[in-house]
């Protein structure tokens, strides 16, 4: 479990970058999710936003943090207070007794006092960081104080000089993870393997892809992941070539490909790994193919993973192998060069090769700085996960169509160059075909 101390850790890294960039009287406010309405009286399962979760590791709906570096009590919350009747329908609330024991706030008010609360909060400060757009109830609070503070300039306390938003902040912060949260992560992709190693054992074809899908999330619940990071593709067949494809209602065919684009979330972290793999247990000969390209491919990526390299540097690397092994399937005529250089890879190449992974499975992040590719360093996690597609009617010889392979791992950048966090999980063409349809009946 993510500690107390780990939370504060962070909240206090987060203080000294604004207190660097603004002075020590700016002060950050940030809201958490709201609950939203999925039909009648049912709610959507609730999550809590990433950032909010990061900074709190608290998961109530309708709470606001309030840091301010130069206070004497820098950290405040405004939460639900304890309410006996909704704790008799949906559970107990933290409470504002409960957020300061468990969560380390130094004070906590009840959320319905954040209207008269927050003003007499942003009195001395001269910047307040804020990110505008995400909840319209908060973005009218926070413009009212600062108007407020414009009309009392003349007699009171100094104007409000800048609002700025606080993701660039975050973001870069996030986007190097600590031991604990490369701990978390690598526990969403243990579970992620072991659900992944027994739908491989369990597939045959004449399933239905959610019938795969459901073996592999039972093993995530039983091994205690609470959801899924996003959903999972569970694709067959031709479905393979459709990157976002989460129908999962087709019955698995004799000669298909499976595809499972997956991840399970660990203390909000996810996985996000992608394995595809014959669904009777033995490759044809053009799924072969196409899939040893695919691996070389993803295996030139991992290896150019390292701090000081672009990160755009891993999807040239990859796609370098991509368009070779276009060529060699006759799929594509001419030099590598000019075939990357006039993109003839994308009708079967169409995603890039990576993207930060963590709270968010498209995690924050930047990925070009003043036009240049961000360079990787340590605590950095990124996946790598190229793919072929040969969707049925594309320009594809017929013995591919319908064909589509991905393969998908999470590697953290270490000091001295890499290490594949999902490097346990089978993906040989040897190992895929050892493990599918393994299990007893
Ligand atoms: N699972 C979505 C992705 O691989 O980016
Ligand atoms: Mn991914
Ligand atoms: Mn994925």
């Amino acid at each position: 479990m993510t500690t107390p101390a780990e939370f504060a850790r962070r909240r206090q890294q987060l203080m000294r970058a604004i207190a660097r960039e603004s002075g020590r009287d700016a002060v950050a406010v940030f809201p958490s999710a709201r609950e939203v309405v999925r039909n009648g009286d049912v709610h959507h399962q609730f999550r809590q936003e990433s950032t909010f979760w990061y900074l709190t590791g608290f998961a109530e709906p309708d709470a606001v943090l309030v840091l301010r570096p130069g206070a004497d009590h820098p950290v405040a919350m405004f939460v639900r207070p304890h309410d006996p009747v909704m704790a008799v329908w949906v559970g107990p609330r933290a409470g504002v007794d409960g957020t300061v024991e468990q969560y380390g706030a130094d004070a906590a008010h009840p959320i319905e006092e954040l209207d008269s609360l927050l003003p007499r909060m942003l009195a001395g400060a001269r910047t307040v960081y804020y990110a505008f757009g995400a909840d319209a109830v908060l973005d009218t609070l926070v413009t009212r104080a600062v108007a407020e503070r414009r009309d009392m300039a003349q007699r009171g306390p100094a104007a409000i000089e800048a609002v700025r938003d606080p993701s660039a902040l975050v973001d870069s912060q996030r986007l190097v993870k600590s031991a604990a949260e490369v701990r978390a992560l690598q526990h969403a992709i243990d579970i992620t393997g072991e659900g992944l190693q027994v739908a491989l054992a369990a597939t045959r074809p004449g399933m239905h892809e959610y019938e795969v899908q459901a073996v592999l999330e039972q093993e995530y619940r039983r091994l205690g992941s609470p959801r899924e990071g996003f959903p999972t593709i569970a694709a067959s067949g031709e479905n393979s070539c459709t990157l976002h494809y989460v129908d999962n209602r087709r019955q698995i065919g004799q000669r298909d490909l499976m595809l499972l684009d997956t991840g399970a979330e660990w203390e909000y972290y996810s996985a996000d790994v992608t394995r595809t793999y014959p669904a009777s247990g033995k490759f044809t000969a053009a799924q072969r193919a196409a899939y040893d390209i695919v691996l070389a491919s993803q295996e030139a990526g991992i290896a150019k993973t390292a701090p000081g390299v672009a990160f755009h540097a891993v999807h040239q690397a990859s796609l370098r192998v991509i368009v070779e092994g276009l060529i060699d399937l006759k799929v594509l005529r001419g030099s590598v060069d000019s075939l990357i250089e006039r993109e003839a890879y994308r009708p079967y190449y169409m995603h890039s090769t990576s993207h930060w992974l963590g709270l968010d499975v498209h995690d924050v992040g930047r990925y070009r700085t003043d036009g240049k590719s961000t360079t990787l360093a340590p605590g950095m996690v990124l996946t790598v996960e190229p793919g072929l597609y040969f969707a049925p009617g594309s320009k594809a010889p017929k013995r591919l169509q319908g064909i589509g392979i991905r393969i998908e791992d999470d590697v953290l950048v270490t000091p001295s160059g890499r290490r594949n966090l999902t490097g346990r999980i089978p993906k040989t063409p040897e190992a895929l075909e050892a493990l599918v349809g393994s299990a007893a009946r």
